[in-house]
């Protein structure tokens, strides 16, 4: 794994906004991974400035989301699918016909996973996947347990994730769906590249235990040294350099 260390969660954003503002800029197809939570708002501000400043074409890229919270509708403002319009679709430009996203309110959550699987596929895959990561070890919504999910599926969310995610729904953590939608381990593999985001003190005995421990489920990113092209990008306290 590459590890890539920067003073503060700006300068990661701004670091890492550049890197993928080059990609964008220099291929005409591009299907991008996406993930929501805080750590990822500086990156979405960097590339709404880039897109600004250069002029930057998103025309040919086409994203999909991590993940969705189960019993929100896209368009409720605690939706993961709103916040990604707010934070980068709207201000750069993507149109929804380019959005790939979990629906947390279809009918059939089975077949609405199965759906978004063969979607991916359909796009040839992702070549670059942003990940950030809880403070349990998770990416997407692979919680920490015996066993791990491959593909899409329906996920229950740990009390202490639920609790970081009570900001998008007033602060109030009893208003947090206790499920979501998300991207399986072999889903998030299958990306061509990795770049994982971690910012603050917070984050730093997390991003020990991935940058120094062996793999196991009860660590899902561990699984990530299986990977022959992942990339961390930390600050300094996340580093806890
Ligand atoms: C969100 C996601 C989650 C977050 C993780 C960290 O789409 O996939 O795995 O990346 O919960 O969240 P923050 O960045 O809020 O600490």
């Amino acid at each position: 794994m590459k590890i890539l260390v920067f003073d503060d969660a700006p300068a990661v954003g701004l670091r890492l906004g550049s890197y993928l503002a080059d990609i964008v800029a220099a291929r005409a197809e591009l299907v991008l991974g996406l993930p929501t939570g805080r750590t990822p708002l500086p990156l979405y501000a960097a590339l709404r400035q880039i897109t600004t400043t250069r002029g930057l074409s998103w025309a040919g890229v086409r994203t999909f989301n991590l993940d969705e919270f189960v019993g929100v509708a896209p368009d409720a403002p605690g939706s993961y699918r709103a916040y990604m319009q707010r934070e980068l679709f709207g201000p750069v430009g993507i149109p929804a016909d380019h959005v790939g996203f979990l629906d947390g309110t279809a009918a059939d959550l089975d077949a609405e996973c199965r759906r978004y699987e063969a979607a991916i596929a359909a796009a040839g895959g992702m070549d670059v996947l942003v990940l950030g990561i809880g403070t349990n070890g998770h990416i997407g919504f692979n919680e920490p347990a015996p066993a791990l999910h491959a593909r899409t599926h329906r996920a229950a969310l740990q009390a202490a994730t639920r609790a970081s995610n009570a900001g998008q729904f007033g602060g109030d953590v009893t208003c947090v769906p206790a499920e979501a939608l998300s991207m399986g381990m072999a889903t998030i593999l299958e990306a061509k590249e990795i770049l994982l985001m971690a910012t603050g003190a917070g984050k730093a005995p997390v991003v020990r235990q991935l940058r120094d421990g062996g793999i196991t489920t009860a660590l899902p990113a561990s699984f990530l040294q299986l990977h022959g092209n992942v990339s961390l990008w930390l600050d300094a306290a996340a580093a806890d350099v």
